[in-house]
């Protein structure tokens, strides 16, 4: 999976948008909750192939979590095996995935978003758009021979990964974005660009044409040897800027690039080895600051994106059940 492996620090790029700051007096210091029309909603990373006893557990958790909060929107990324161009298309393992897909696409306040990275948005951009027209081609699974159902497999809009906001990179990535906007038009799902950090000055433009921006994705554990299943690092002491409840606020204080950013905290225990979880409270903080942002959509999980989505305190469950409760969704 095209999980970062090594996040760069928050800190160095902080876009115009702090220019802002004290230019009113009637200008509201932080974004509120309730200047917001959307409720923020789970961005959710459900990297995992579904098959198998715990990874379907985590699948059924997550339909439970959209059933429990009707009122929560949620954007799941669709990732079989770091996403498109497939041969065929649909690929063959969709009898795995359609069932679930079929699941979420059921709900109203679900929206199922496709995977796609973009090699720091240098890939070919003749293989991006090939990606995002498959993503769009989906219909049913009808005429699968392996599996006959006709689930709805359909897909609401796009997760463009790895995204690199430098500004000589714009004019590509503008033309990405709009390329699935339009692709994706009237389906309801946004169009997701991540950069995994604050976008960069000269590129706040890409604010005008994508959905949101995932601008903060980062480890919780403030140092740790921890490795995924792929044996990757994945937070570094030293390669990435732990989250606390002041890391949100600095995505400024523009209230419409709030509103149109994202923010993925992983590995959210406080130590690995020996191993020590992070408490229910410390959940609760950080979704509270969150929320408060104002902010387009969040997730967090205890461990990586393709495992132990049921584990404490981060499971789909809680995380879903406090973004619920803060913002008064049934
Ligand atoms: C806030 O962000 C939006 C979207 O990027 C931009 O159009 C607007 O000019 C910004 N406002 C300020 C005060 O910088
Ligand atoms: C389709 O595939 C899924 C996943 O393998 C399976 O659970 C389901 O029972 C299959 N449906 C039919 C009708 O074979
Ligand atoms: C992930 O799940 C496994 C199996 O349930 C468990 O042994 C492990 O402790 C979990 N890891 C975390 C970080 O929660």
């Amino acid at each position: 999976m095209k999980i970062p492996a090594c996040l760069p620090a928050l800190a160095s790029t902080v876009t115009s948008a702090a220019v802002s700051v004290s230019t009113s007096a009637t200008t509201p210091a932080a974004p509120t909750v309730a200047a917001s029309t959307t409720p923020v909603g789970l961005l959710v990373p459900l990297y995992e192939y579904p098959t198998g006893t715990t990874a379907t557990a985590d699948w059924q958790a997550l339909i439970d979590a959209i059933d429990a909060h009707p009122q929560l929107p949620f954007y799941v990324i669709v990732n079989d095996g770091n996403g498109p161009p497939y041969s065929p298309n649909p690929p063959s393992s969709m009898p795995d995935w359609a069932q679930w897909i079929d699941l979420i696409n059921a709900r109203s306040n679900a929206k199922t978003i496709g995977y796609i990275y973009t090699s720091a948005s240098a890939r070919d951009y003749a293989t991006l758009t090939s990606a995002v027209d498959q993503y769009a081609a989906w219909t049913t699974t009808a005429g699968f021979t392996n599996n006959a159902s006709a689930y709805d497999i359909h897909i609401d809009g796009i997760f463009f990964d790895e995204i690199d906001t430098q500004p000589s990179k714009l004019s590509n990535n503008v033309a990405l974005t709009t390329y699935a906007k339009t692709a994706f038009a009237g389906r309801g799902g946004p169009v997701v660009l991540n950069p995994g950090t604050l976008v960069q000055a000269g590129s706040e433009s890409l604010f005008d044409l994508a959905d949101s921006i995932l601008q903060i994705e980062t480890c919780y554990a403030k140092s740790s040897e921890a490795t995924d299943p792929g044996n990757v690092l994945r937070c570094p002491a030293g390669g990435y800027t732990p989250f606390t409840t002041a890391t949100p606020a600095t995505l400024g204080t523009n209230a419409t690039r709030s509103a149109k950013s994202s923010i993925v905290v992983h590995d959210f225990y406080e130590q690995w080895s020996p191993f020590e979880a992070a408490s229910a409270a410390s959940l609760q903080a950080g979704i509270d600051a969150v929320v408060n942002q104002g902010v387009h959509s969040f997730y967090f999980t205890t461990y990586g994106y393709t495992t132990n989505f049921t584990s404490a305190p981060a499971s789909i469950t809680d995380v879903a059940a406090y973004a619920a409760q803060i913002q008064n969704l049934s």
